[in-house]
């Protein structure tokens, strides 16, 4: 039942692609329309809408970090990323135009569907992205947005999550376009690039041999840190995340920013350092800020292992081990540079002997608050 694989979250990395297609599949009509799968909200109860909050856990609450980048570029409304553990314990500004999204993979996370209960009493709209058909939370939504990406076994989510990006960028885009912010044809456009990322994430995953070298390499660290801007900041968490829960390393995700107001002091001689570069032709500035950071890290001590774009030779000379992956819009790029991090956990797990598929003290649905 791995088909093939030592372990489910390997097979499930490998889904990917296929993972990704089907949760686009159907989403646009012959008007060139978004389609989600069940609404029982009207067009203008999203045009009310003037904030979005996203609710979320973990690894979906990861994915919900990233929406909240192309949300607020794509509608213009405000939105805000919180823990769904959180969120009703401080009371948060909720009313009847407020659209509070739950992101959850499992649809029974307890955290996730208290704050959802709590965004309900204060009578927000509620909009469920969920991988599990007919689950508490989607029961309990005004509308749902299903990524296909098939049951996940392995405890550390992995095609859960892309697809849980896709999803986000579909609402994002529904948004926008019921508001009339964008039209069919800009819209259009979007997902005919999402409709590239299947085949590009592919193309990640044929590449993957040296990541699992350096897996090797890495299995003895004390620690591993990773860096990242912008969309690239909540891929490092999840990169950071993944070997956690995994590996039972201590690792950490930093916006690439904050490091010089206090975490560079953790950088040791040799201390690996995992850094996503933003891609050089999107936002140019912020690439070169990313590449000073990794400069900065190195001159440290660092041992820098650098996720960039295909043909970004400017951060070159700073990467002690460098993984291209191929060009990509800004805002769909953690579709692709997360995965290098997905495999580069799992290899480290699998190096120190642990169970990939069942790490210790968690389970793969959290129905406990
Ligand atoms: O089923 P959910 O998406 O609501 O689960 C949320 C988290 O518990 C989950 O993503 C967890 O962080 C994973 N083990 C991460 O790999």
């Amino acid at each position: 039942e791995k088909g093939g694989y030592d372990y489910f979250m390997l097979k499930e990395i490998a889904e990917q692609p296929h993972a990704v297609a089907e949760t686009l599949l159907g989403r646009l009509n012959e008007h060139g329309d978004l389609l989600l799968d069940e609404v029982r909200l009207s067009d203008q109860d999203l045009r009310d809408v003037d904030k979005v909050f996203i609710v979320a856990c973990g690894t979906a609450y990861h994915s919900g970090m990233v929406a909240k980048y192309a949300i607020e570029h794509w509608t213009r409304i405000p939105c805000e990323v919180e823990l769904a553990s959180e969120f009703r314990y401080r009371d948060p500004v909720l009313d009847r135009s407020t659209l509070v999204v739950a992101i959850s993979q499992s649809g029974e996370t307890m955290d996730t569907l208290m704050a959802l209960r709590h965004a309900k009493e204060q009578k927000a709209r509620v909009l469920a992205i969920c991988n599990t058909n007919g689950s508490t939370i989607p029961r309990e939504s005004d509308a749902v947005l299903y990524t296909h990406a098939g049951p996940e076994i392995a405890v550390a989510s992995t095609k859960a999550f892309l697809t849980q990006l896709v999803a986000c960028y579909l609402v994002g885009l529904h948004l926008a376009q019921v508001r009339g912010v964008k039209y069919a044809d800009e819209v259009a456009a979007v997902v005919a690039q999402l409709q590239e990322m299947p085949k590009k994430v592919e193309q990640v995953l044929s590449t993957m041999e040296p990541i699992r070298e350096l897996a090797r390499e890495l299995a003895e660290a004390k620690s591993v840190l990773f860096i990242g801007r912008h969309v690239s900041y909540p891929v490092a968490l999840e990169g950071a995340l993944k070997l956690k829960e995994l590996a039972y390393m201590h690792a950490e995700g930093f916006a690439a920013g904050e490091l010089k107001h206090g975490p560079i002091a953790l950088i040791d001689k040799g201390t690996p350092v995992v850094c996503v570069v933003p891609s050089p032709r999107g936002r140019g500035v912020l690439h070169d800020k990313v590449v000073s950071n990794i400069q900065e890290v190195r001159a440290r001590g660092a041992r820098t292992i650098v996720i960039a774009e295909e043909g970004d030779t400017a951060v070159a000379p700073y990467a002690d081990h460098l993984f291209y992956v191929p060009v990509t819009p800004t805002l769909l790029a953690p579709l692709v540079t997360t995965v290098p991090l997905q495999v580069l956990a799992c290899e480290i797990a699998a190096a120190r002997g642990h169970d990939v598929d069942q790490p210790r003290n968690l389970a793969k649905s959290v129905t406990v608050e």
